[in-house]
């Protein structure tokens, strides 16, 4: 069979994905709205062959390529037996992937991993799947989130209703150049996750989640109205309140979780001094400290400097809208 490379984005959620109604096959409680990130990806190649096991080969920013081991390597194993089974492939596979954005810094390294390996896998299978069975087989690689970077541009998960989860899939509502946004990565901590995502998840269960997904799918569809209207304000106001909803099923959980800390606070309130001398800006927030903050590209610069003279930031990346998984 052949070798083939495929480049995948990460996203950032404006309505996130928090919680499972099925925890094997990866069905959420809401749908969820993203935008994948131009100038963070990951590059995957495989190759399925005769070799003697396995081999997963991952290179680091600033170091030399090295064998994947531990639990990542499980996870990966597990996506591959998965395919293996599903189209009857014997052989052993090759894989080598690189992220080009720092590893521990946040960003979701796993949802443009995933993509990546998910659609590479099927790629060198000679198994060109549609758009819509890319995401659902994306999906079923454990990291949900990562439905999202297949298709371009911006992005919505439907939940979907039925229990084989056929319905619970990914589709592009814009294309990239849709929008001009920005998404200004503040780093404010490079330790790796404090908590997985997958724990959260099945930690998200309490009274404050029931509350949180009251609504939501209406927050979903003003989203969605949002970013059709290029309206910045609604999309920030629809976004920050979504970040603050997860957080706060977090920080309610049994036992709580903590994603933020003093510096995440920092970078908040400056976002909103920015708002307040007129320039919409507004922050979210993934599973970690790290906040993104959502503005457009006309005020980039200006949202930037200000955003650098925070005490505690410790490095900024800038990510405008992007394609979604493709083969290069
Ligand atoms: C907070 O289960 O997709 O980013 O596999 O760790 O990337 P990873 O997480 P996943 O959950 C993502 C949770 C989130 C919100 C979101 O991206 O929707």
């Amino acid at each position: 069979m052949k070798k083939v490379t495929v480049v995948s984005p990460a996203n950032i959620a404006f309505v996130k994905y928090w919680g499972r109604r099925d925890d094997a096959l990866i069905l959420p409680h809401n749908s969820s709205v993203s935008m994948n990130m131009d100038s963070c990806t990951t590059t995957t190649s495989a190759e399925w062959g005769e070799f003697e096991e396995d081999q997963i080969m991952v290179k680091y920013q600033n170091k030399s390529v090295e064998e994947l081991t531990g639990i990542p390597r499980e996870k990966v194993i597990k996506v591959a037996d998965r395919i293996r089974t599903e189209l009857g492939i014997k052989q052993r596979v090759k894989i080598e992937s690189e992220n080009n954005f720092p590893e521990a810094t946040g960003i979701a390294s796993s949802a443009s991993a995933f993509s990546a390996l998910t659609k590479a896998l099927y790629e060198a299978a000679g198994e060109s799947l549609s758009e819509k069975e890319m995401t659902i087989e994306t999906r079923l690689s454990g990291s949900g989130s990562a439905c999202r970077s297949i298709p371009r541009g911006f992005v919505v998960w439907n939940k979907g209703q039925k229990n084989d989860g056929s319905d619970s899939y990914a589709y592009s509502i814009a294309p990239p150049t849709h929008w001009a946004l920005s998404d200004i990565v503040c780093v404010v901590d490079v330790g790796n996750k404090k908590v997985s995502s997958a724990e959260g998840h099945s930690r998200a269960k309490n009274p404050y989640m029931d509350a949180r997904l009251i609504g939501i799918e209406e927050r979903v569809k003003e989203t969605m109205a949002a970013i059709e209207a290029k309206d910045i304000e609604k999309l920030g106001r629809v976004t920050e309140i979504e970040a603050l909803s997860l957080h706060t099923v977090c920080m309610m959980s049994e036992p709580p979780i903590f994603y933020w800390n003093n510096k995440t606070f920092l970078v908040m309130e400056v976002v909103k001094q920015i708002r307040s001398q007129g320039i919409p800006a507004y922050y979210t927030m993934d599973a970690g400290a790290n906040v993104h903050v959502i503005t457009e590209q006309q005020n980039e610069k200006t949202v930037m400097e200000n955003l650098k003279k925070v005490n505690g930031v410790l490095q900024t990346i800038i990510a405008h809208p992007g394609e979604g998984a493709r083969l290069i």
